[in-house]
């Protein structure tokens, strides 16, 4: 398997009035071509940030990015747009990535045009194929993003990403403004169309069911750092970090033999203004002892599963 995706002690700060915000800290993993990273974690712990820096809407503060294999981390110029045309993002909010000014038509043409790589003609022709593609009718071409449900608003949203064939698309919570009925309409869109097209996702999500339905692998982030990492199937199967026991036992279990456990966290959020060095979840974590006040090593525990945890094994 080719990587298309590989970070490396990726860093992205934020300068505050109180100090540095460590918003991304010192990140590591791969994305091979064709797949999709789930990266899951509650509000504020960096998954959209983490996805904004990979793509270069934030500059990295350090660290490297690699893009089939080519070191992408502070290219600028030409070498920066072509990377922008490869990486494409989704957001959970499309209000707040189209123009409500704009007919749908316009917003999803909109980057052919801006790449001036192609004419009118040509635009046209894409533009139509786009609609088709996913799943919007084409007298909907002078309709306005509010004319449009959420479902369908998304879709211009996947088609506006999908616009100069990107082979990376970053996710961020794209179904989670959209009713229930809703998301597995476009969860399944996006899952055609990474077959169709041979792209791969980084998909930011809180939600665990989600998460398990759309990725290959998962990162559980926790304040800026990732904690644990393996496959999907492993990592609901076999849970090792206390972060993650404790995030999956907080799904509400439908199975009657296995009745919902909540391990509910306690404690206090670390900051992420100047952290200490030690396991940010420390304060938090029930199994916490002197050792994980010391900075916390990713250790391959079991093949391919990844835990930042001293006390992993004895837990
Ligand atoms: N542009 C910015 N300037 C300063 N701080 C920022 C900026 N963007 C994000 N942050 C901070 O970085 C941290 C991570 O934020 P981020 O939005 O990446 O989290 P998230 O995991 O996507 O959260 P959510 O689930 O709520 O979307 C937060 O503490 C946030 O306040
Ligand atoms: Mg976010």
């Amino acid at each position: 398997m080719e990587n298309l995706i590989e970070v490396k002690n990726l860093k992205k700060y934020f300068p505050t009035p109180h100090g540095m915000l460590h918003a991304v800290d010192d990140v590591n993993f791969i994305i091979e071509k064709g797949k999709t990273l789930g990266v899951v974690g509650e509000s504020g712990c960096g998954k959209s940030t983490l996805g904004r820096t990979l793509i270069h809407l934030h500059e990295s503060t350090s660290g490297q990015i690699f893009f089939n294999g080519k070191d992408i981390t502070f290219v600028k110029g030409k070498a920066l747009r072509e990377a922008r045309e490869q990486m494409q993002i989704i957001f959970q909010d499309p209000y707040s990535s189209i123009d409500p000014r704009k007919t749908i038509e316009a917003t999803i043409r909109e980057p052919l045009i801006v790449s001036r790589k192609f004419g009118k003609s040509e635009i046209d022709e894409k533009t139509s194929e786009l609609m088709n593609l996913v799943g919007i009718d084409e007298r909907l071409r002078v309709s306005y993003p509010h004319e449009l449900d959420g479902g369908r608003r998304q879709r211009v949203g996947i088609a506006r990403a999908l616009a100069l064939d990107p082979q990376f698309i970053v996710c961020d919570e794209p179904v989670s403004a959209l009713d229930v009925s809703i998301q597995a309409q476009v969860l399944n869109l996006l899952k055609k169309l990474q077959i169709d097209r041979a792209l791969t996702y980084m998909f930011v999500t809180h939600n665990l069911s989600v998460v398990r339905y759309i990725s290959d692998d998962i990162c559980v982030m926790y304040l800026g750092q990732v904690v644990e990492k393996c496959s999907t199937k492993e990592l609901f199967v076999s849970p090792l970090h206390p972060y993650t026991k404790a995030l999956l036992s907080a799904i509400p279990s439908v199975d009657i033999h296995h009745p919902m456990k909540r391990e509910l966290l306690k404690g206090e959020i670390t900051s992420p203004i100047n952290p200490k060095p030690g396991c940010r979840f420390v304060a938090r974590c029930p199994y916490a002892r002197e050792a994980c006040l010391q900075p916390q090593k990713q250790e391959e525990v079991v093949k391919n599963h990844f835990v930042a945890c001293c006390r992993v094994h004895e837990i």
